[in-house]
């Protein structure tokens, strides 16, 4: 009999240690280590197909004569997807959407699987029954494709099927229902994920299978279980939104095959999600009212531009301490900001409670946003309505300074194409920027805080 050895891991980021420890080292969270059993054999590989029988040693070669992948990318019939992965899904590659329960992840894979044609699609559902899959397969739409559904959490059973069937397309819905007889802990323990994990790396590597698998994701926003699935596989997609919100996105947080920039929009409706092309006018909320505390921002998600409404609302604090609540927006850059405004600009917002939300119920990241942010705070802050025909794109520095963003003619041109008739901007953008093809708007270059306020509300 094999000798078992147990290690204690760290349920929150895969770090192990051999004695129970109170506090995690590595991630400084609470209570998180449990004991598992780890396998002393080396019988790690359950996969094995007809291919690896007989082991290829591999020989080092000179670059050159390396040929490029012959196979070509799976399209997707999903445009959103095939641009978030960079052009399509690459044969052979391990890719993992996280997301929230409730936001949509086996929605849009299995949408997915029902929708790509010409070609053999497995879908392993560890959570739902068959029927359950295919009352949200008619959901969904009509069923035209060659997808099997298997309801299977044993990687022992799963790749004997897969065997069989020869898939040329695998969805495993989710990594956490997954368990290898080969390690006796729990399913979606570390030791369990990591295993399952990598069988599904090793089988997909082998046979140029792509395969995408769902994670679940714990409070704080992390994949659950260890960052190690993280590092292990090819593509990380990260699928975000309110579940209040109807709309939904789809970043890439890690791409072996392409850009991390890129960003897919769906709408959530009653049947499955679908694409939203064109995001810019969407997030615009009805502005035929002039009402105070709103201001717009052209952000740039990935190559595309899209405007954004901040919304503030500055109210005198009833508690000692003012408060301070943020959706869509870091918390953390609202208090430099309100401290710019507070020390540069002399406004008095200590005493305030601050309230911002990025309509739309998504999150922006782009420090282009920050020159929006502040003119809405101001504007609720004083009451003064912003002309809806404005939009703003600029980073705030720490001296009140407006600093230059990327790519300013893109985000000049939506703002344009939208009917902006005014966009403020950095001063140190306005260099070497071409604007004679832009008649609708005109560009005003701004390098302080204080200027865009005098030209706003002056
Ligand atoms: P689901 O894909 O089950 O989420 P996850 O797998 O990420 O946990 O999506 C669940 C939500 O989506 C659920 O609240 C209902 C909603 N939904 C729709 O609005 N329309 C639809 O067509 C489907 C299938 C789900
Ligand atoms: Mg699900």
């Amino acid at each position: 009999m094999a000798k078992t050895k147990t290690t204690f891991y760290c349920q929150s980021c895969g770090a192990n240690a051999t004695k129970w420890i109170g506090k995690c080292p590595s991630c400084n969270e609470w209570n998180t280590y449990v004991e598992e059993v780890v396998p002393t054999g080396t019988d790690h590989n359950k996969w094995k197909s007809a291919a690896t029988k007989e082991t290829k040693a591999a020989k080092p070669r000179l670059i050159t004569e390396i040929e490029l992948e012959s196979s070509p990318r799976i399209i997707l019939p999903d445009e959103e997807l095939n641009r978030v992965l960079g052009g399509g899904l690459v044969p052979g590659s391990l890719t993992l959407l996280g997301g929230e329960p409730g936001i949509g992840k086996s929605t849009l894979l299995l949408q997915l699987a029902v929708r790509l044609k010409n070609k053999k699609i497995l879908y392993i559902s560890g959570e739902e029954s068959e029927q359950q899959v295919r009352m949200r397969a008619e959901r969904i739409g009509k069923l035209e494709s060659n997808c099997y559904i298997l309801t299977e959490t044993s990687t022992q059973n799963i790749f004997r099927q897969i065997e069989e069937l020869k898939p040329e397309f695998v969805i495993v819905d989710s990594i956490q229902t997954l368990y290898s007889s080969v390690y006796e802990s729990a399913p979606g323990t570390v030791s369990q994920i990591r295993g399952c994990a990598g069988e599904l790396l090793r089988y997909s590597k082998e046979t140029a299978t792509p395969v995408l698998m769902i994670g679940h994701i714990t409070k704080d926003g992390s994949i659950a279980g260890p960052k190690v699935l993280e590092h292990m596989v090819d593509t990380v997609l990260q699928f975000e939104g309110d579940r209040h919100h109807i709309y939904r996105i789809v970043r890439a947080v890690k791409n072996r095959f392409g850009s991390t920039a890129e960003l897919g929009i769906y709408e959530m409706q009653g049947a499955g999600l679908t694409e939203v092309a064109n995001p810019s006018q969407l997030l615009l909320s009805q502005r035929d009212a002039q009402l105070s505390g709103t201001a717009i921002a052209c952000t740039l998600e990935g190559a595309r531009p899209i405007l954004i409404e901040t919304q503030a609302l500055v109210s005198t604090a009833v508690y000692g301490t003012p408060q301070r609540t943020t959706t869509g927006f870091d918390m953390r850059r609202l208090h430099i900001l309100l401290a710019v405004l507070e020390k540069r600009c002399g406004f008095r917002l200590g005493t305030k409670d601050v309230f911002l939300n990025i309509a739309g119920g998504i999150r922006v990241e782009d420090p282009a946003i920050d020159l929006a942010v502040i003119c809405s705070i101001l504007s609720s802050s004083e009451d003064l309505s912003i002309d809806p025909m404005i939009c703003f794109a600029g980073e705030v520095g720490l001296t009140g300074e407006i600093r230059p963003v990327n790519r300013i003619e893109t985000r000049i041109k939506e703002a344009a194409r939208l009917g902006f008739k005014k966009i403020f901007v950095s001063r140190y953008n306005l260099q070497g920027l071409d604007l004679k093809s832009e008649k609708t708007i005109e560009v005003i270059g701004v390098g302080k805080v204080e200027e865009v306020l005098q030209a706003l509300f002056a």
